[in-house]
């Protein structure tokens, strides 16, 4: 069977000739540098010289003493291209190796990937351990438009990177140990209502949170907003300070607190597992700041210890950059821990338990500093970090029209809640409009079903489709446009592929079974063939630098790779071989989309 993965099996075939290349003794070429040559095996950027082209000549040229060209030529004279492809002719233009895929190749393998569960997408040869920090917001307070990043993003990196065949352990790092609670428990002594608690606890919880923190923040202009909030702050002008101490409490194990705080914690997690059921986000663990409570003295003395942290006027620091750079505090002068102090607990913890290849933390780019220098600590505290690879998955911020972060029209963040609610009822809209032009009659209960999907579809893909290291503005208008890179387009392209087969009584399983691969004799089928061959390559790029707005720009182009497709060529009206053919790229289109989809977290409505 051929090589699913036409880029894999090409950087193969490359290897093996520039291995000859170098015994030749044309240049040489150390192992370790063969990764970034091979890296230069890339979709070819003009589709009429080729499919695929190699561009390592020009880097090799000048070390081999000859034109970028010649060297070319000695490489294509090297390269078995196995029946895979076209012979190359001469190199193109400075040194470009172009390389088309035979057509008899390309018909084979979209035989054997509509008839594949995974696709054509073969497992990667090494799967590693990769533990996945995501999502881990701080709870007792509301969830916020700033927390749909790291959710949505860290769960389709699980996704996908489970599907590649890696091996998984996500973990939600939840911030449970926080100031946050300091004001919920000055809250609940000083102004909770009992009855309130017992009908909504979550409710209760959040407003307390609301409430403390404006009367502890004390901003004249909060206040000025907030009678109650405004009284509450005369009466108690001390409420800031009482705050901390109700936090510095709950840490020193004061049992009133300690109660309350376990009170509290099922009510914090069922707020935020109900938005997860909503986003259909899970997680393998949930091991929050707390869990790390009793390991963090210990932390500071091992530091300490082997002479990476030293006392400082009172508190304890690592001087990673010399003595006059500030250090990475990991004990204050009152005694207390930090953050940094519970994430280099969390490190040590999770190596030893999981042995991880890779640790991925999916959170906000304003903490790379923090990952920096916690991950340098790491390094050279643990002796097994240096084997595991920590990376910090930065994101940017996300906006509101006037490019400032995103608020509501009174200034408050946007609740996450509020923000699905009214995604899916701006959906609801949209599907009930269509509904109407098309008099496709849909009963209200499937409207509203479809609306659920497109509405959190939309939200997330909109994140998802974004590059994630910049800033993005949000916008329900342009994210539920049915035209465009949008989740509504890409939901409606699979309800259409897949209504071929309804509309023409298609039993897609027998077409699946029948397909023996006959050529693609058109540009258009041709095109479609080789975007749904090279989902594995998404899925690889996306790993690569976790980057999932690579799988979005991928099911778009195969979208509109399939739009042209259509719209040229008879399908149902096609007869014999080219017939069934032709449903295959459909089916296999269909299939990549839905699957595509599904890895990011997007639900696909059966009908639209
Ligand atoms: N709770 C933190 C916040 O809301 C994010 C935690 C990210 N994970 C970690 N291991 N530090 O900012």
């Amino acid at each position: 069977m051929p090589d699913p993965n036409v880029r894999a099996a090409l950087r193969r075939m490359f290897g093996a000739a520039l291995g000859r290349l170098a015994a030749d003794g044309v240049v040489a070429i150390a192992p370790e540098e063969l990764p970034g040559l091979l890296d230069q095996v890339r979709e070819a950027a003009d589709a009429r010289h080729g499919d695929y082209s190699g561009t390592m000549a020009m880097a090799l040229a000048k070390r081999a003493g000859k034109k970028p060209r010649d060297l070319a030529a000695e490489i294509i004279r090297r390269l078995d291209v196995e029946g895979l492809f076209e012979p190359p002719g001469e190199p193109v233009g400075p040194g470009f190796i172009n390389l088309r895929v035979r057509d008899d190749a390309l018909a084979r393998a979209v035989a054997a990937a509509v008839r594949d569960p995974r696709l054509g997408v073969a497992p990667v040869a090494a799967p590693q351990t990769i533990v996945l920090d995501y999502s881990s917001p701080n709870v007792a307070k509301p969830m916020h438009v700033g927390h749909i990043r790291s959710t949505v993003i860290g769960a389709a990196l699980a996704r996908i990177l489970k599907f590649r065949g890696h091996r998984v352990i996500t973990d939600n790092h939840l911030g449970d140990w926080g100031t946050q609670f300091g004001m919920i428990l000055w809250g609940w002594k000083h102004c909770r209502d009992d009855a309130a608690f017992a009908a909504d606890p979550t409710a209760e919880l959040g407003r307390l949170y609301r409430l403390v923190r404006k009367v502890a923040d004390a901003k004249p202009e909060e206040l000025a907003a907030d009678p109650g909030a405004a009284a509450l702050a005369a009466r108690h002008p001390d409420c800031g300070r009482e705050v901390l101490l109700e936090t510095a409490k709950l840490h020193e194990g004061d049992p009133e607190n300690r109660a309350l705080w376990e009170q509290f914690m099922p009510v914090c997690r069922r707020e935020i597992e109900r938005i997860y059921a909503r986003l259909d986000v899970s997680f393998d663990h949930t091991l929050g700041e707390s869990f790390y409570q009793p390991m963090l003295a210990g932390v500071v003395h091992d530091l300490e210890a082997v002479g990476l942290a030293r006392e400082s006027r009172g508190a304890v620091g690592v001087f990673l950059d010399g003595d006059d750079k500030p250090p990475l505090l990991v004990r204050k002068a009152d005694g207390a821990f930090l953050y940094a102090t519970t994430d280099l607990a969390t490190i040590r913890w999770r190596l030893e338990h999981w042995k991880p290849d890779r640790i991925l933390y999916v959170v906000d780019h304003r903490q790379s500093q923090h990952f920096e220098q916690v991950f340098e600590t790491a390094r050279r505290w643990l002796p097994n970090a240096s084997h595991a690879a920590l990376v910090h998955v930065a994101f940017g911020t996300v906006l509101g029209d006037d490019g400032k972060p995103f608020k509501t029209r009174a200034g408050d963040t946007v609740g996450l809640e509020a923000l699905l609610d009214e995604g899916v009822a701006r959906a609801f809209q949209v599907v009930t409009t269509a509904d109407a032009e098309r008099g496709t009659e849909m009963p209200e209960a499937e409207r509203r079903r479809i609306a659920e999907a497109v509405g959190i579809g939309a939200i997330k893909y909109a994140d998802l489709a974004q590059n994630r290291t910049t800033d993005y503005v949000f916008s329900f208008d342009k994210m539920l446009e049915l035209k465009g890179n949008t989740a509504a387009y890409m939901q409606y392209a699979v309800a259409r592929v897949e209504g071929i087969f309804a509309k023409g009584g298609v039993d897609r399983a027998q077409v699946r079974r029948e397909c023996r691969g006959a050529t693609l004799s058109d540009r258009r089928e041709r095109a479609l063939a080789l975007a749904l061959l090279r989902f594995a390559e998404a899925l690889e790029d996306v790993e690569a630098d976790e980057r999932p707005n690579v799988l979005t720009a991928y099911l778009f182009d195969v979208a509109g790779a399939y739009s042209t497709f259509y719209d040229a060529l008879p399908v149902l009206k096609a007869e014999g071989a080219e017939r069934t053919a032709r449903l295959a790229l459909c089916d296999l289109t269909g299939q990549v989309l839905r699957r595509g989809l599904e890895l990011l977290g997007i639900r696909v409505p059966e009908r639209m």
